[in-house]
């Protein structure tokens, strides 16, 4: 009787235990998800290992090569603390104290909540270790001097949480929460200066020269040059599965972003981000291939 009942406690115990360590990893996948971090810090065409780094990203400044942000001690981030990683997204500081390349889109991540970074770091250390160092960035001075990224920062970094304005609809801020930190769209669909720094006056208006050198469209709500005449549904179906209302198909890094991240998320998360961009201020900017 008495070993029944010491058996049921353990049993009982540890399934306790389980529910509560899934919770914030399944949290932290699905907010991971949303974050492409899978996408940029796997070397997917090469075979390589989720989150042990060495993506290539192409920019106009050079190719960088992504680190490893698996849990091994060595060559990921298995020795990070909390703060070392909150510093990362939050403020885009390395865990020694250097600034990290904005290639990272920590001017982003810096909107999303400290509960959404810690639940990411949870998953990421559930995730096998892979023992992978990091690979060198391909870029030219003076673009390659990490220490210039002080200034870069001065001039075009924002740190700070998300926040809607006051009265914005729930839907509308979860839709601007994913829209703005986690999914970082601006990030490609907002045009950037020869600095690489983003040019607010045109945000999600579109981009010439987005990564990878494509036409990145406007997705504000103008029916002329944007997306004004898609609606809520036809957005919705795109962010599943690429699919377009006039029957394209997705090309290039949009086509990953759709997935790795979009193509994962709820419903409820992608008809938020639908309301969201038929929500902001619609901007007529036509893009088009700046002559080389
Ligand atoms: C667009 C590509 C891209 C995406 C998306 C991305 N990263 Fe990164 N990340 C990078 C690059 C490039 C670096 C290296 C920056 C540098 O060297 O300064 C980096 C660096 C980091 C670092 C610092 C690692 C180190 O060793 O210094 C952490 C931590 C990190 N990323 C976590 C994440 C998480 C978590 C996500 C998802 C929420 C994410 N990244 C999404 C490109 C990306
Ligand atoms: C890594 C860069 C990148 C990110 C991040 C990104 N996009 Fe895109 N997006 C593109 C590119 C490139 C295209 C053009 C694809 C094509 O022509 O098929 C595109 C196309 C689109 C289109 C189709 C517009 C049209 O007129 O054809 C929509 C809608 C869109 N993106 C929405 C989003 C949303 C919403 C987010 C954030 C949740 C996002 N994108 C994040 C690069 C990106």
């Amino acid at each position: 009787m008495h070993l029944l009942l010491t058996f049921g406690i353990i049993l009982f115990c540890s399934w306790g235990l389980a529910t509560h360590a899934d919770e914030p990893t399944d949290k932290g996948a699905y907010l991971a998800a949303a974050g492409s971090c899978y996408g940029c810090h796997t070397d997917v065409k090469n075979g390589g290992k989720p989150f042990a780094g060495g993506r290539a990203l192409p920019t106009p400044f050079g190719v960088f090569y992504t680190p490893n942000i698996t849990s091994d001690a060595e060559t990921g981030i298995g020795g990070w603390s909390d703060e070392d990683f909150v510093n990362a997204l939050h403020d885009g500081i390395g865990r020694e104290g250097h600034p990290l390349f904005p290639a990272f889109p920590y001017p982003s991540y810096t909107k999303m909540t400290t509960e959404d970074a810690l639940a990411i770091k949870s998953y990421l250390m559930s995730v096998s270790k892979v023992n992978s160092p990091n690979k060198e960035h391909d870029v030219s001075a003076p673009f390659s001097w990490r220490w210039l990224q002080w200034g870069w920062r001065l001039m075009f970094f924002n740190e700070g949480r998300y926040s809607a304005p006051p009265d914005t609809p729930a839907p509308v801020a979860r839709g601007g929460y994913l829209v703005e930190a986690l999914a970082h769209c601006g990030e490609c669909h907002t045009p950037r200066n020869f600095l690489g720094g983003t040019d607010m006056s045109l945000y999600l208006a579109g981009s010439a020269s987005g990564g990878e050198g494509e036409i990145v469209p406007n997705i504000t709500p103008d029916p002329e040059t944007g997306i004004g005449d898609w609606s809520e549904a036809d957005l919705v179906s795109f962010m599943k599965d690429g699919m377009k209302p006039d029957f394209d198909n997705v090309q290039g890094t949009m086509g990953e972003v759709i997935e790795h991240s979009l193509s994962k998320l709820t419903d409820e998360d992608l008809t938020a981000i639908a309301r969201y961009l038929k929500s902001i201020k619609p901007i007529n900017n036509k893009v088009e291939k700046s002559s080389p």
